[in-house]
């Protein structure tokens, strides 16, 4: 083998364009050999499919077929929640689009640690931040890898904020990452709220922030990661207020309602936060890493400030070459919002609005045919897009069979929950190509193997 080219400079494109033939045949094959949402085997099947086409990971010589092999592999052993019966976590189908725009990323590969290394991202990334930002009523937004690293910055800001007193006080229904996030920063345990209908309880709130001393940092969540609730936003500040706790809302999952006149309003109190978790890998179809961690007030971003000679020199930065190193705890940086710029510029508010309705109209539907099935039972009408539902009777040890044998055998990944003691099974619907067909044959899937499992 000679020189391998490279992806930028302007043979990059020529380079390039070949390779992306021989990508696109693989995902097409390896696709079509799946067939269905997931590999049908289970892990050891995969695990030996996947050492087979491998073989050496790092041969002497190279192998020229690499890309086609490992590319058709990886297609043919994926999840894919392109796939309408894909449907079990807050695991999106990417928008082409965003993943075309992602290609340039990977191709010109800036890196937003120093205004050198990314001067146009660095100008774009400050550009959309700040509109995203405003969305939430927001000053500012820093680009995270997801949910967990808003949730963990939020809580270093409020640390920075108010000392290393402050104690996370969040409910049963919060995502996992947030006391991990307390732990992870050296914060005192965490007070955990009960949460018995899914959601936040404002009395049991002020009950704990009463009974505990403070500085507090209440963790609310617009959509839960097993239902997709949302806690009572205005009713959850008012009460942060009156103790003077500050407030972070995980909208992780919820966030992409702002995209959509019709279900904007289940976000309402949004605005009171002191820091926003969005993230558009949920609900936004972008390839991950999407996330965003909006602040109210961008002052509080002044702690993450950190000099590196080589990276923002105090005669640099008075020079007028912005200074990156604020913006992440990170150092080198992908352009993410590279992809998000061009999806939201593409589809634009109406675009983006329309798929955040589709999928919470699929919910609505897939809650209805469960409703009408005799054999089914619904947990609760859906607020965003997951719909919680078990075969009426079943054990939980069933429900969690028929769940394993979905996955195992390549029919259906669904996800599991846990809600009024029960376990459920949980479709969180986030692909608005999905028919009502399909939501039909993912229901009569899940009752012919409740047939075949023994209770
Ligand atoms: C409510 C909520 N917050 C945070 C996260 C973590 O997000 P990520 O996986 O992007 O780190 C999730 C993930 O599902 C979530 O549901």
């Amino acid at each position: 083998m000679g020189m391998p080219p490279l992806a930028s400079g302007p043979h990059g494109p020529d380079a390039l364009r070949p390779l992306l033939g021989t990508v696109l045949d693989a995902l097409r094959t390896g696709t079509a050999t799946r067939g269905g949402p997931l590999p049908a085997g289970g892990p050891d099947t995969v695990t030996a499919r996947v050492r087979e086409a491998v073989g050496d990971v790092l041969p002497d010589t190279g192998d020229p077929d690499a890309l086609r092999t490992l590319v058709t592999a990886l297609a043919e052993g994926a999840a894919d929640p392109a796939h309408p019966l894909c449907a079990a976590h807050l695991h999106g189908p990417a928008l082409a689009v965003a993943a075309a725009a992602d290609l340039a990323a990977s191709a010109l590969n800036p890196s937003l640690d120093s205004w050198d290394q990314a001067p146009a991202a660095t100008a774009l990334e400050a550009l959309v931040t700040r509109a995203l930002a405003h969305e939430t009523g927001a000053a500012d937004a820093l680009v995270t890898t997801g949910g967990t690293e808003s949730n963990q910055l939020a809580l270093l800001l409020a640390r920075e904020a108010h000392g290393r007193t402050v104690r996370l006080v969040h409910g049963t229904n919060a995502h996992h990452s947030l006391p991990r996030a307390a732990w992870l920063l050296g914060l005192p345990e965490p007070v955990t709220v009960p949460a018995p209908a899914g959601t936040l309880d404002p009395a049991a709130l002020d009950e704990a922030l009463t009974r505990t001393p403070g500085p507090h940092l209440v963790a609310a969540t617009a959509g839960t990661t097993d239902a997709g609730l949302i806690d009572p936003l205005p009713e959850i500040a008012d009460r942060c207020a009156a103790h003077a706790a500050r407030l972070h809302i995980d909208a992780a999952y919820g966030g992409g309602l702002l995209f959509s006149g019709r279900h904007r309003p289940k976000l309402t109190g949004l605005d009171t936060a002191h820091t926003v978790a969005l993230d558009l890998h949920k609900l936004g179809w972008q390839p991950i890493a999407a996330g965003l961690l909006t602040v109210k007030d961008a002052a509080d971003l002044t702690p993450l400030h950190h000099r590196a000679d080589y990276l923002n020199a105090d005669d640099d930065t008075e020079a007028g070459l912005p200074d990156l190193l604020g913006r992440s705890p990170r150092t080198s940086r992908r352009p993410d919002i590279l992809k998000t710029a061009v999806t939201l510029k593409t589809l634009g508010r109406d675009g983006l609005g329309a798929l955040v309705d589709q999928v919470c109209a699929l919910a609505q539907q897939l809650a209805e045919l469960v409703t009408d099935h005799p054999g089914l039972e619904l947990h609760a009408p859906p607020t965003i897009s997951t719909v919680l539902f078990r075969p009426t009777g079943a054990t939980d040890d069933t429900v969690a069979r028929i769940r394993r044998t979905l996955l195992t055998t390549g029919r259906a990944a669904l996800g599991r929950a846990r809600a009024d003691g029960r376990l459920w099974l949980k479709a969180t619907l986030l692909n608005p190509h999905t028919r009502p067909d399909d939501l039909a044959a993912l229901l009569r899937l899940v009752h012919h193997v409740e047939g075949n499992t023994p209770r």
